[in-house]
């Protein structure tokens, strides 16, 4: 089954306003209407409205890195998906530095992921095992855990539904993960949501890699069967390197 590759740019907590004003000119004018690849930018929030102007009929998407579950209330701080729906079309679920900066729980992704779909938004779930959890032979149990903790409830796996693998330990470290490593992390990830769901919406989803994804290391990534595109950290801050990473997986 054919997927078409996805990369997301999450600038994290980075760029002043006319910073991302600059970078959101510069990724449309590399990437207006590149075929082959979805390309998802995730600005920090404040610059959501800027990038739904600047990429509007740009095929480009925008998302937010992170939301609340309720629609509205008195919940100082918090962003709604119903609010983000006027202005974006993806929303980042998850993220390592949520689940371990902010402690967010699996119960807690499960809701975000849940009140994402409700709004017709598409979510990229965020997985990742820590290092310890790694060398200590965990990461299968992490990744199952993580996963069915998000789908706790869930009767199908949703169609637009992205899972973005991303061991914690080559986040923002250099250490990115190999090519044959992040093809069998990948496909381990489609092999539980083919025995949580089925083999067809399994083989249907599309798992990212990321971590210390980069203009260099990236036409490894493309290349493996199971990995459908990268999500990119430090790198999507780089018009030209964002690029870069965009074009390995054109086919
Ligand atoms: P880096 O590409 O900076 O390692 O970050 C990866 C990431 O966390 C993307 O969500």
């Amino acid at each position: 089954m054919a997927r078409i590759p996805v990369v997301g740019g999450n600038w994290k907590m980075n760029t002043a306003r006319s910073e991302a004003q600059d970078l959101l000119r510069d990724v449309r004018a590399r990437l207006d209407g590149i075929a082959g690849v979805e390309v998802i930018v995730f600005p920090p929030a404040p610059w959501i409205a800027d990038a739904a102007d600047m990429l509007c009929s740009s095929g480009l998407r925008v998302g937010v890195q992170n939301v609340y579950w309720e629609p509205k209330g008195a919940f100082t701080g918090e962003i709604s998906p119903v609010m983000i729906g006027a202005t974006a079309t993806d929303v980042l679920v998850g993220h390592s530095e949520r689940r371990h900066v902010f402690g967010e729980t699996d119960a807690e992704t499960n809701r975000k992921l849940r009140a994402v779909l409700d709004a017709a938004l598409r979510p990229t779930l965020a997985i990742g095992e820590l290092r310890e959890e790694a060398e200590g032979g965990q990461t299968e149990a992490v990744l199952r855990r993580q996963l069915l903790g998000a789908f706790e409830g869930f009767e199908a796996l949703p169609d637009n539904l992205i899972v973005a693998y991303e061991p914690v330990w080559a986040i923002g470290t250099g250490l990115a993960a190999t090519a044959d490593d992040a093809q069998e992390r990948c496909a381990l990830v489609r092999r539980i949501l083919a025995e949580r769901f089925n083999h067809s919406s399994a083989d249907a989803c599309r798992v990212q890699y990321g971590g210390s994804v980069n203009a260099e290391n990236a036409a490894g990534y493309a290349a493996c069967p199971d990995v459908d595109g990268v999500l990119v950290g430090g790198a999507s801050l780089n018009g030209a390197s964002f690029e870069a990473i965009c074009r390995a997986f054109v086919a």
